[in-house]
């Protein structure tokens, strides 16, 4: 029977196996005056073999305070890549000082008792009926700031930015432990009010990214969803730039919009989210297709509704829940519209949770979903509309 040769072996390098970097390593850092070599630990060396290197992480107390690089062809330290000693020296003394952190186990996560919902009201609000850790990944596009000057809901930016903050913490409330939170959401453009004034551009994703991080998140990604050219014309940015050429006056027509993707704070890996999920064949069935997106640009064509003037596209919704939550998990849109996410939930198999405060919007949701004529077993909890009797009913609390 063949054996694997190791990357270092097919390479032919020098140091070839984990304990002779962890060797050099130790050498190389007991000649650092004043580094205490008793704190020092070792993480797992690993080689990368795009500069034939191996990296060997440095930690006291458990903290990573640096890395000694090797030269794996020739046994010798890479200076220029290795922690600077004076760095090391300042980290370790760090966390020498640091207050020991009482680790608490966190408990395993449990399925969800919620069941498909659609809730009418205000999201600030309704969340809190929810209970906590009951959702598997939340997706949303929020409304937008004052697209419309002339029918303006927010009476300021900042009372718009505390309407977010209030739905990303009760959102963060009730998602599980260490799962997703992702958003679509792009700058909007404030039109000019008269000739003598200029139109505004505000960066909402980024006034959006520091709530998120306010608020108990962790950044994971940005993605990029591309729309093809032609998208944004309508808008006629870039037209008076078009027709004079005058520098300066150069602006792009922005075909893009933002999906930026944050993970609930938590102490454990996501190899715990999936080891631990409490139901390991959904795990299973849940494995993503070889043709999934492979960069942060996914260009997908944009939607149109005759209801609803700024729904997202199905599509965009099926990848999101698909690379971020389990078959059976619950999917939270605190901003439903008229459901598209839900509809990618129940595409996916998983459940959903819908909040939208327009009367409009709900009705046609309900109308939608009952049309589809859905199993028993995808039954729908009407919470805030005619049909419900009571919040509490619907959630079991
Ligand atoms: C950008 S749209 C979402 C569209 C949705 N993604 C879809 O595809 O149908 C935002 C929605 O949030 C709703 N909305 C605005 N303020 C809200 C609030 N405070 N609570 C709940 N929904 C709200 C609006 O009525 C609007 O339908």
């Amino acid at each position: 029977m063949k054996t694997k040769m190791l990357v270092s072996e097919t390479r032919g390098y020098k140091v070839s196996k984990v304990s002779d970097a962890k060797l050099i390593a130790e050498n190389y850092l007991s000649n650092i005056d004043e580094l205490s070599s008793e704190d020092v630990e070792f993480g797992l060396p690993e080689i990368d073999d795009r500069f034939h290197i191996w990296r060997v992480p440095v930690k006291t107390l458990g903290e990573r305070i640096g890395e000694v690089v090797i030269n794996a062809k020739v046994a010798t330290i890479d200076e220029e890549r290795t922690t600077k000693p004076k760095l090391l020296l300042t980290r370790q003394k760090n966390a020498k000082n640091k207050p020991k952190k009482t680790r608490s186990k966190t408990p395993d996560p449990v399925l969800s008792p919620l069941q498909n919902s659609i809730i009418k009201g205000d999201a600030r609000e309704q969340l809190k009926n929810l209970p906590e850790q009951s959702v598997n990944l939340v997706f949303t596009s929020p409304p937008y700031y004052n697209a419309k000057p002339e029918y303006s809901e927010y009476s300021t930016y900042e009372e718009y930015l505390e309407l977010m903050r209030q739905v990303i913490r009760e959102s963060a409330r009730c998602l599980s432990e260490g799962r997703f939170f992702v958003m679509n959401v792009s700058p909007v453009l404030l039109r000019r009010a008269s000739r003598s004034e200029s139109s505004k551009r505000i960066a909402v994703p980024f006034d959006m990214h520091r709530l998120f991080i306010e608020e108990g998140f962790e950044f994971v990604d940005d993605i990029h969803w591309v729309k093809p050219e032609g998208a944004g014309w309508s808008f006629g940015r870039g037209r008076r730039f078009a027709a004079d050429r005058n520098p300066l006056q150069y602006k792009p027509v922005p075909i893009t919009e933002y999906i930026l993707v944050y993970r609930k704070k938590t102490k454990n890996l996501i190899d715990w989210n999936i080891r631990k999920h409490p139901d390991q064949a959904a795990v299973l069935e849940s494995k993503v297709d070889d043709d999934y997106e492979k960069t942060n640009i996914w260009r997908i064509n944009p939607s149109r509704s005759k209801v609803h003037p700024a729904t997202f596209p199905l599509e965009l919704a099926e990848k999101v829940i698909k690379y971020y939550s389990f078959q059976g998990d619950v999917v939270l849109d605190p901003f439903g519209g008229i459901g598209t996410t839900a509809r990618a939930a129940l595409n996916l198999r998983r459940r959903f949770v819908m909040c939208e405060i327009s009367d409009k919007y709900v009705e046609h949701m309900k109308e939608y979903f009952a049309s589809l004529k859905l199993p028993e077993a995808s039954r729908i909890e009407l919470v805030n509309t005619e049909e419900t009797t009571s919040m509490n009913q619907a959630f079991d609390i």
